[in-house]
């Protein structure tokens, strides 16, 4: 269970010309400081910092409707790239994981994890069709 909670607010705060830049996807707060030439001020991928906008990073529609954390009506292909993005913010060595987003789509306020978390990861999970294809690809 997370034990570091990033309210709302102190994400919002840290996007565009401020010191520290934070981003979260799928509930996971990231300090991306040091991407400032992506996320910082008027860059290229300025609307990530300050928010969660997961859907975005699968649909690659940058516009207001999709930066939002609903990941729900995407499909197993896009909860995957989904997913994809979020392992290269955990492995990224300027990058680090601060905490979890409170009382969001992922995270209830006590920091437990919500039913929406586990339908995520059930979304990004492989298929039994793609399980049975990589035992046979194995041999
Ligand atoms: C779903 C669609 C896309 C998403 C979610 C996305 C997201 C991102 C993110 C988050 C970064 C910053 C990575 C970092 O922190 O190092 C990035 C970098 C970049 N993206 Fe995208 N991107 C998308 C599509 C595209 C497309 C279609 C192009 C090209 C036409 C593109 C070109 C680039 C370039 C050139 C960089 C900088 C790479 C570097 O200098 O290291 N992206 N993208």
């Amino acid at each position: 269970m997370p034990n570091v909670l990033i309210t709302r607010e102190l994400l919002a705060k840290n996007q565009g010309m401020a010191d520290e830049l934070y981003l979260s996807i799928v509930g996971h707060v990231f300090n991306v400081t040091a991407g400032r030439r992506f996320y910082g001020g008027n860059t290229g991928y300025a609307f990530f910092a300050g928010r969660d906008a997961t859907r975005a990073f699968a649909t690659g529609n940058f516009e207001d409707q999709d930066l939002v954390e609903e990941f729900r009506g995407l499909s197993k292909e896009q909860c995957k790239a989904i997913e994809s993005w979020l392992a290269f913010y955990i492995a990224h060595e300027s990058y680090h994981l601060i905490g979890y987003l409170e009382g969001s789509m992922y995270f209830h306020s006590n920091g437990t994890e919500t039913s929406a978390m586990s339908e995520f990861r059930e979304c990004a999970a492989p298929s039994p069709a793609q399980l049975n294809h990589a035992a046979v690809v194995d041999q």
